[in-house]
């Protein structure tokens, strides 16, 4: 086939627009996200009101911070300063580093750009030590008007002192109401981002980002396909959705490789073998290495084992709303991924109460809702790890497919 376009050229678009490894920069590639943008929009205009955005690693909690300051641009004038924190940070070094941010790029009125000699906010002396007054002193030496993102919260340590923290968070809301801070870190609620601090709980408002919803997913696809003027047969971009079980970095990492094999092969359209199960093996292999080894910490066994099988019928297994399962959930998956009429309890029992254990990385744990003890994934990214995995034996053995499984429903 001839090839009728700028292979190398294409090539790099795609990776420009399909992007696994990087949070979204820029507004035109940000998909959905509507309601909780404009929440976090009427919560910045609410006087002592701060914001903690808490959710899983990878479900865009980056990227939805990312594209708050541009959108929030739109509405205001206020100068947004954003930074990322490290496990080394204290108190002290967090504040530095915003107020390194607020000298070196000055976004307040009367503000002069070039003026490298002005005065700096802080004595030598208080830059050592200082507390609540003093963040309050900057801060209204700028007008007292700012938004400040802080993302990565979860990675604080003992450094850090939160107390101290929570009593700015305080101060600020009683003393400069129009200063905002937009806390984002990983965490199931705010507790796991700031701990527990009730003096707070009025003023930190709580913004739990969920896993993306599929048309959302599908849109990321559509709208990248769009750019880079390609096609995609409609049941490959069903299927990238599903295995994305609600995570962009999937989507993202899937048509990244699908449209690559395309281009590669001479085509701008998107089909489903070979492109789709091409990028089944290199998501499997580009993974993030965290995924990839946690699979294998709790898969592996030097004899035969079903452990492999029994973590595929977890991936497949129906979940309710939090993700849990029972085992009984995986009694007819198991079934048909071993190819017996029915499985027994006792036959994967404890290779359930295994993945719980520190031997096989605790890939598993156990939650309690009315007594019965149900079971989930720790890191939930894992299940479409698991899945991509499943999706390439199949593909390798012949085994049964998703549509057959029926759990997906038929492709
Ligand atoms: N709203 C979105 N639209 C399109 N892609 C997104 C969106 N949110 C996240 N992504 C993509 O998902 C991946 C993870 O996003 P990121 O913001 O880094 O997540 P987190 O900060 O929660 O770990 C990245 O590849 C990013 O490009
Ligand atoms: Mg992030």
């Amino acid at each position: 086939m001839s090839i009728k376009f700028d292979v190398p050229g294409q090539l790099k678009r795609i990776a420009q627009v399909f992007t696994p490894e990087s949070s979204i920069k820029a507004k035109e590639f940000f998909i959905g996200r509507k309601s909780i943008i404009n929440d976090c929009l009427s919560i910045i205009d609410r006087p002592g009101a701060h914001i903690a955005i808490y959710g899983n690693r990878g479900v865009g909690k980056t990227s939805l911070a990312t594209v708050l300051e541009p959108l929030y641009t739109e509405h205001t004038q206020l100068p947004i300063y954003f930074k990322s924190c490290d496990s080394v940070d204290s108190f002290e070094s967090l504040w530095l580093k915003i107020f390194e941010d607020i000298v070196l790029h000055p976004k307040y009125e009367d503000s002069d750009e070039n003026d490298t000699q002005s005065e700096p906010f802080m004595t030598e002396e208080v830059y050592k030590h200082f507390g609540v007054n003093e963040v309050l002193n900057v801060l209204k030496s700028i007008g007292s008007e700012a938004i400040i993102i802080l993302d990565e919260f979860d990675r604080l340590e003992s450094a850090f002192d939160m107390k101290l923290f929570s009593d700015t968070i305080k101060s600020l809301s009683d003393k400069l109401p129009n200063v905002t801070l937009i806390i984002v870190g990983v965490g199931e609620n705010i507790v796991d981002l700031v701990g527990e601090h009730p003096s707070i709980e009025r003023n930190l408002i709580q913004v739990p980002l969920l896993e993306m919803e599929n048309p959302e997913l599908r849109l990321i696809i559509t709208n990248g396909l769009e750019m880079l003027t390609m096609n995609m047969e409609p049941h490959v971009i069903d299927k990238i959705v599903r295995f994305s079980c609600g995570y962009p970095y999937f989507t993202h990492l899937l048509a990244l490789h699908a449209c690559r094999s395309a281009v590669l092969r001479g085509r701008m359209e998107v089909l489903d073998n070979p492109d789709f199960h091409y990028a089944v093996s290199a998501a499997i292999r580009q993974s993030l290495e965290s995924l990839r080894k946690a699979y294998s910490l709790a898969t592996g066994s030097n004899r035969e084992s079903i452990y492999e099988e029994v973590l595929w019928a977890v991936a497949l297994a129906d979940c309710d709303e939090q993700y849990t399962f029972q085992p009984k959930d995986l009694l007819i998956p198991l079934a048909k991924i071993l190819k017996k009429p029915e499985v027994k309890y006792y036959s994967f029992i404890g290779h359930l109460t295994a993945f719980c254990s520190e031997d096989r990385g605790r890939i598993l744990e156990k939650t309690k809702s009315k007594k019965r003890v149900r079971y989930k994934l720790r890191d939930p990214r894992m299940r479409a790890f698991i899945l991509l995995k499943y999706q390439e034996y199949v593909k390798k053995n012949q085994a049964p497919t998703y549509g057959q499984l029926d759990i997906f429903g038929n492709p």
